[in-house]
Parts: C-alpha cells; structure tokens; sequence
C-alpha cells in the first residue's frame, strides 16, 4: 500500500513538534527527510504482506542465508581439521586450498545473492525527490535521522519475520568464526608436529633402521661405475614408494665431479670446517658428505621449492628454472646468483655392499625457508 504524501493532522514544516507522541515513526521519518530537501512521493512494500509470494520470498531468502551460514562453518572445520594432520603424499591434503575457497567463496557469493534478494523482494519501494543542505545537523535532525535507521531496520521486516532471524544466525557465525579461524588456527595446531619437515625418504627410520640405498626412478640400486665423470643423475631413496609423491621432498642429483672439481668442494669444506672451528661465521651445517669424488644436493630449491635440476657441467653450476637462482656445486651448493640464499642441502654419502647409500638423513631440512626452521638437524634428533 502507498504510503500518503502527508499525515492528516500533522502540518509539515517549522510548526512540526517532533516530540508529538501522536507522531507515526513514519511521520518523523517524511519531516526528516523534508528538512533534508528530499520529497518522498511513493512509498510502498513490493509484495503484498503475508501473500504466498511474499512468505515463498521469505523462505528463499532464508534457504540461502543458511547455505551461506553452512558454507562457512565447513571453511572453519575444514581449515581445522581436514585433514588434521599434514602428511606428504595424502589425497586429502591435495583438496585443502580448493575446499577453502569454495567454501569461503560460496559463502559470500550466497550471501550477497540473499542481500540482493532481500532489497529487491522485501524492502519497500520508495521514490524521492532529494535537495542537499550544507552544515551540522540540528538536534532535532539527528532525532530525525535517529528515527529514520530504526524505520529502515523495521522495514527490512527481520522483527516480523521470525524464520530470517533464525536464518541470520548462521551466517553471522559462520562468517565470524571464519574471520577469526586464521588468526587462532596456529594456536590449535603446531606445524612441526611429527617433525615431518625434518625427515624425508632418506631417513633409515623408513627402511627399518638400515642406511638407504640410492635408486633409479626404477627402483635400481647404483653402483659408483654408473655415474661417468662430469656425469649426474636423479636419484631417490630406494624405500617403498621412494620416488613417488609420497617422498616429493626426497630426489637427489648425484654428481660424479671430475679430479680437480673434486678437489676444490673437498678444499672448500675443509676451509668452512677450519673457519667454523676458529669462531668465523659460515653457513651451517658443514657436511663431510663426499663420497670419492662423489656429491649429492637436494633437488628441492631453497628458494620457493622448485627443481634445481639444470646441471651446467663446465661451469659446475646448477640452475633453478623457476626463477634462475644459480648454486656453485664446488662451494657446498653455494647460491651465487638469483633469489635462493640458502644453498642446497649436501647429502651424506657412503659405500656399501658396492652399492652407493645415504649415510643419514639431511641434515638440514630441504626447500624453501619457513618459520622456526632449525639451522641444522643432529641425526639422532631427527624424529
Ligand atoms: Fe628456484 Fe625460485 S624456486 S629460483
């Protein structure tokens, strides 16, 4: 129903007693809106009060701000507890940021549909013709303006409309909790848990305590012969499912430096050694962990985790492809150009049975920085 242009009864303009107790909020609200130069010439709700279009718009609204409310409580469970626990290799882990975004955005996708619904269906229609003023508001203005928010918050129907209240509670949770989860998410979970940062296939913990072998993605075991000089190869840890995903923190190049190449990485340890003995600061930690002429480095850039794999032989660089970071193999793996500035880790190499073996684990955790990243890792510390 049209709203009339004027309250019988009550004149408009300089005579109009605000604190009338005969006044309707609305007359308050039209005298407001006069003072501010805006004329409301219509004004109306757009369906007809308890009609069955009006309640099936009610029951629509409310159907989407409860998906949105859902949506929301499963972006706070799933960024909890789905899944718990992070374990290299789990299908589920694979979901994790595509759930959160679905559900985050679904959630606010939903919910602005249910505001755009809830202006177009249940908020009144209203023409006005609008004069500006210049200047603070009088008391009696902000009175007026006091009233006008409360007609609003009354129109939007949420006092009579029991079920949208309801409704609103979900969302306000959800979305509230959501707001909060990651800023508490670290204080209910520890990403160090299980130290699985620290371990990776190498570690005889995963082969029943045995030093591991150095495997072909095939799974074949390497003697030195097989590698020729100036040569290298990719390498995994010869345990079960080593050279799957599972492990993706685990490949290896293995180098067979040249006479003179090898010489230089065994000076240059040797001098890191002797300047870490006498107090100097190196990079820590220093690995004896050439076997003959032999070296193995992560493949995992300390950068941002990308191969390190392009092995210029003459120059006895490796190259990260991703963003062109550049490790000298003869200084420790040495970052010497690009973003990376750490170098990458040395793993520690022995023979055994004519078979070349991992004498440990890493002694460092592998790729890129994180926080609380340990410097160095004691073998017997490793979980
Ligand atoms: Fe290797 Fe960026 S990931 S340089």
């Amino acid at each position: 129903m049209t709203i009339e242009h004027r309250s019988a009864g009550h004149a408009a303009g300089d005579d109009f007693d605000v604190d009338d107790p005969a006044l309707r909020r609305f007359d308050l609200v039209r005298e407001g809106a006069r003072r501010d130069g805006v004329e409301i010439v219509h004004y109306a709700p757009r369906l007809p009060a308890g009609s069955r279009v009006e309640k099936r718009a009610v029951r629509s609204i409310a159907l989407l701000i409860s998906l949105s409310g859902l949506l929301a409580i499963a972006f706070v469970v799933a960024y909890t507890w789905w899944p718990w626990k992070y374990e290299p290799g789990m299908v589920a882990s694979k979901f994790y940021t595509p759930i959160l975004a679905a559900t985050l955005g679904g959630s606010l996708f939903i919910l602005g549909l249910a505001i755009i619904a809830w202006a177009k269906k249940l908020l009144p229609e209203e023409i006005s013709v609008q004069d500006r003023h210049d200047g603070p508001s009088a008391r009696d203005e902000q009175k007026l303006t006091g009233a006008t928010i409360l007609n609003l918050v009354d129109e939007t129907g949420i006092k009579r409309r029991p079920i949208l209240k309801a409704a609103i509670l979900l969302p306000a949770l959800g979305l509230g909790a959501a707001a909060v989860a990651p800023l508490v998410g670290s204080l209910l979970k520890n990403p160090n848990e299980g130290h699985i940062y620290l371990r990776t296939g190498w570690s005889p913990l995963n082969n029943n305590g045995q030093k591991v072998r150095l495997v072909r993605d095939d799974g074949t075991p390497i003697r030195p012969e097989d590698v020729s000089v100036g040569g290298q190869m990719t390498v995994f840890p010869g345990i079960p499912g080593g050279a799957t995903n599972k492990y993706a923190d685990s490949p290896t190049l293995l180098i067979h430096l040249r006479e003179e190449d090898a010489n230089a990485l065994q000076a240059d340890i040797a001098a890191t050694k002797a300047l870490a003995a006498t107090g100097g600061e190196v990079e820590k930690p220093v690995v004896e962990g050439m076997f003959g002429n032999f070296v193995a480095y992560s493949k995992i850039c300390t950068h941002a985790g990308c191969p390190a794999s392009l092995f210029e032989q003459q120059t006895n660089r490796l190259l990260c492809p991703c963003h062109q970071s550049q490790f000298l193999i003869t200084e420790q793996a040495r970052p010497i150009f690009g973003p990376a500035h750490r170098k990458l880790p040395m793993l520690p190499l022995e023979l055994e049975d004519g078979f070349l073996v991992a004498r440990s684990d890493f002694l460092e955790p592998v790729g890129p920085t994180y926080w609380e990243r340990p410097d160095e890792v004691n073998p017997q510390e490793k979980p």
